[in-house]
């Protein structure tokens, strides 16, 4: 698809649905006046990140005292099924992250209430349904409808159907999905970010999800070298936060 066919049918696609129309405002002026905000401080935070990078698995040692391993044989088939259904899906989104990080900040949290940014297949989520399926806890999900693609109804492909009890999926953008979740649960044990990329879309949604984060808990964001909002957010708040480094990426984690 041509980009200027991609972007009408978007914009098409978005028309249509009057309850999108605030996220249409902000993604208009974040493409056009706002264009530079993406990349915001992005040298610096590299080599910041870059100072401070550890492996996943070190990352996990050192905040929950816990092995990555056992993830990957206690859940072979589930991954096996998921990584089949990824493969059958019509239309193409982001593949899995550090799901070991997910799952084991759900473990050391004991998580009941997780809340996430971001579905895409729907890695991230079953990461953290299978740590919360152990409590009957529930997983709160923001991810805007992938309009250009056709692809609402692929967004959380991957998570297996007995798992989707334990989940609530919210179709808005964060602006409007975050204040809808907030009025269903006020604190977290674990907040997950991997939606909006652009510094002033992280600054918000890392001020609200920390203020509903509860003391104790973990605190993960994803893709955090693409600007330096995460940086910034962890020193104007005094955070000495974790940084991993995952398939060319940087992750930020921390325990409220
Ligand atoms: C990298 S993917 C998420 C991957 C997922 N966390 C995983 O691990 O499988 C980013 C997702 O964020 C969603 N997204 C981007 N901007 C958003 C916004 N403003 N509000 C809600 N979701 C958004 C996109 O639709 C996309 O599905």
């Amino acid at each position: 698809m041509s980009e200027i066919v991609r972007v009408l049918k978007t914009f098409v696609a978005y028309l249509k649905r009057p309850d999108l129309y605030p996220e249409l405002g902000r993604k208009i002026i974040k493409n056009t006046v706002n264009r530079g905000n993406a990349f915001k401080g992005k040298e610096k935070t590299n080599s910041w990140a870059a100072s401070k990078a550890i492996s996943q698995q070190e990352a996990v040692t050192k905040l929950f005292g816990a092995d990555i391993s056992p993830f990957r044989t206690q859940f072979l088939e589930i991954l096996k099924q998921s990584e089949q259904k990824e493969k059958d899906c019509p239309i193409k989104m982001g593949g899995p992250g550090a799901l070991e990080l997910i799952y084991y900040s759900c473990e050391f949290a004991n998580a009941k209430n997780v809340v996430e940014t971001g579905v895409a297949y729907g890695w991230s989520s079953l990461a953290a349904l299978l740590s919360l399926q152990k409590r009957e806890g529930k997983l709160y999900s923001s991810d805007m409808p992938y309009l250009a693609q056709d692809g609402d109804q692929y967004v959380g492909y991957v998570v297996p159907e007995n798992l989707k009890q334990y989940w609530k999926l919210f179709r808005f953008a964060d602006k409007e999905s975050l204040p809808k979740i907030f009025g269903d649960s006020e604190t977290f044990d674990v907040v997950h970010y991997d939606s909006d990329k652009s510094y002033n879309g992280r600054v918000w949604a890392y001020n609200e999800l920390y203020r509903h984060l509860r003391k104790g808990g973990v605190f993960i964001s994803d893709d955090i070298g693409d600007n330096s909002a995460y940086q910034d957010f962890c020193e104007a708040n005094s955070i000495d936060t974790v940084v991993v480094e995952y398939e060319g990426k940087y992750i930020g984690v921390f325990v409220k």
